[in-house]
């Protein structure tokens, strides 16, 4: 992913993507299968190799880390240089840097604005790897900055994205499959206008939630509904029952998209936006309400909360030019485009 060249001399463009995941929520975690898609909304860090120090200014923020190396503390502020101190601290990066991240990505929206930074600090600096070990240091990255264990959903959209096409991740088997977006679906992003934060938010103990119903039936992603009779705790029993529907409805989502069915498709994304909310319990009033709104727009085909939940954004899918301003219905919204993997550029200054 770098290139072999002089680091003083050069001036460094790294850009990831954020990602939105069209239907397979909260099964990361527990080895299952999702559909995301890397998206032309991202993170873009200009500048300069080189010193003995991280300065990175934040256009997004306004405000400016500066970090001598190597970083011996991730719990800086401002609060989003945690994140490029982790991904330092992960890399035991020698050289310096000094530039400015830009983003597009909304942040705590449910669109990876943190596993696109990191994965972006990642390659500014130096990350010289496999793509895949570039989206374990983001994760490792992301629990170190802010505690939140999370799957690998994010950082593998952001690495593998591939243009035009949505990813069928199998978790279990770290397998990654390009699914071409068919040209009759448009996808739209719309923000629910509230913000979430993943660390404050009960992910943690939805993870342990499954881990627990795991601990009892085996492996979520091959069980059946039949198989959680022995799981007698009945909140357990419907996060497990969540994830087990929702594997079975990617991979009945990704047929459809092959098939070019944007009815079934949308109807999947109904359905999975109903067991979040019933089962496993992480979408919000506002979130179900903006839901309930955007399908009864005429050629949506469906609507759902995307990402962790607990607020954040909704993703629709619709004919091409049924929504014509996706910002109209709460002032944020995006049509976003399958787009390809991070990468980073090194030109002679
Ligand atoms: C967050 C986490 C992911 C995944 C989603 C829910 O985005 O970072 O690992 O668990 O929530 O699907």
């Amino acid at each position: 992913m770098t290139a072999a060249v002089n680091p003083a001399m050069t001036r460094v463009v790294a850009r990831a993507p954020g990602r939105v995941n069209l239907i397979g929520d909260h099964t990361d975690y527990a080895g299952g299968l999702a559909l995301p898609m890397a998206i032309d909304l991202g993170t873009t860090i200009i500048g300069h190799r080189g010193g003995d120090q991280l300065r990175l200014h934040s256009e997004q923020f306004r405000t400016t880390m500066i970090e001598a190396l190597p970083i011996m503390d991730t719990q800086i502020e401002p609060t989003w240089a945690r994140y490029v101190a982790a991904v330092a601290t992960e890399m035991r990066v020698s050289p310096g840097f000094d530039g400015t991240i830009t983003s597009t990505v909304p942040l705590g929206a449910g669109l990876s604005s943190s596993a696109s930074l990191e994965i972006a600090v990642a390659l500014a600096i130096g990350f010289d790897g496999t793509p895949m070990e570039l989206a374990l240091l983001a994760q490792r990255s992301e629990f170190a900055a802010v505690g939140v264990p999370c799957g690998l959903l994010d950082q593998f959209s952001c690495v593998f994205g591939c243009d035009g096409h949505a990813l069928l991740i199998d978790f279990n088997a770290s397998s990654i499959e390009p699914v071409p977006m068919p040209e009759n679906l448009e996808i739209i992003v719309v923000h629910s206008g509230i913000e979430r934060t993943l660390a404050g938010s009960a992910y943690a103990e939805r993870r342990a939630a499954c881990e627990m119903a795991s601990s009892i039936v085996g492996d979520l992603a091959s069980c059946s509904v039949d198989d959680l009779s022995a799981v007698s705790d009945r909140v357990i029993r419907r996060r497990a029952r969540h994830v087990i529907t929702e594997c079975q409805r990617v991979l009945d989502a990704t047929s459809a998209l092959r098939g070019e069915d944007a009815i079934a498709f949308g109807a999947l994304m109904n359905e999975s936006h109903r067991s979040l909310r019933d089962d496993f319990e992480v979408s919000t009033h506002e979130v179900d309400e903006l839901v309930g709104h955007l399908r009864l727009i005429p050629g949506v085909h469906g609507a759902r909360m995307t990402g962790a939940g607990f607020g954040g954004c909704v993703v629709v899918a619709c004919e091409p030019g049924a929504i014509v301003d996706p910002t109209s219905f709460t002032g944020r919204g995006w049509k976003v485009r399958a787009s390809g993997p991070a990468r980073v550029e090194l030109l002679e200054a």
